[in-house]
């Protein structure tokens, strides 16, 4: 079959994307509005962009009636946010933090995520994250308007709070850090199958 993203509504075109798009990483990140509520959700249109200057991005879609989410509203008031990376163990915390709670309540207090305060950026990271990058806003990128529409946020990276528990050798051991990636509608997939590739002289 053919699908024509031309004529497709948003929803379909959403729906064949998250499907289709996959494994996706998933960014836990949390900030903080201009009030000092603390704010956590997940992201999985989520993703490293650059080394120099150490980029990620995530993008934020707007809700049905156009609303931007509250993690975006906040890095508007206080541009800093963590991205802090979800192992297996974090799952069900990680997914509890998808609700859509009113601006200014925190996901934090309500399912009881332990934090650690950060380094460098004033939104804390989550404590039982593997690990946490602290970055700084660079840019918000708007695309579309509306329903359907997304901001897309950039963040250069200032530091980030590696877990000793999943170093060998001082290096990431991906059979230690035990990531858990987003498929489409409520699947997930895990890193406990690993395999090596050898890339090209
Ligand atoms: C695994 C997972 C990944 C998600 N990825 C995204 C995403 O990339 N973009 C988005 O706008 N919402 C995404 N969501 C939904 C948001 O987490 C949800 O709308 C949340 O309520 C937003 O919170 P906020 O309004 O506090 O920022 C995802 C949800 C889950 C469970």
């Amino acid at each position: 079959m053919m699908l024509d993203f031309q004529t497709l509504s948003p929803r379909d075109a959403y729906n064949w994307m998250i499907h289709a798009i996959t494994p996706r990483p998933i960014g836990w990140i949390s900030t903080i509005s201009a009030a000092g509520q603390t704010n956590l959700a997940p992201f999985s249109f989520f993703q490293g962009v650059c080394s120099k200057p150490p980029t990620l991005m995530f993008s934020g879609a707007n809700d049905r009636t156009g609303k931007k989410k509250d993690t975006v509203v906040n890095v508007g008031q206080v541009p800093e946010f963590v991205v802090n990376i979800v192992s297996y163990a974090l799952r069900e915390p990680m997914n509890a933090t998808a609700a859509p709670l009113p601006h200014g309540e925190s996901e934090f207090d309500k399912f009881s995520v332990a934090t650690a305060p950060s380094s460098l950026v004033k939104p804390p990271r989550v404590a039982a994250a593997p690990v946490a990058f602290e970055c700084r806003l660079d840019r918000i990128v708007e695309f579309g308007a509306g329903a359907g529409g997304s901001s897309v946020v950039f963040g250069t990276i200032l530091c980030a709070h590696v877990s000793d528990a999943v170093l060998t050798d001082g290096v990431i051991d991906p059979r230690k850090l035990d990531t858990i990636g987003r498929m489409g509608g409520d699947f997930y997939s895990r890193t406990t199958e690993l395999l090596t590739i050898q890339r090209p002289k």
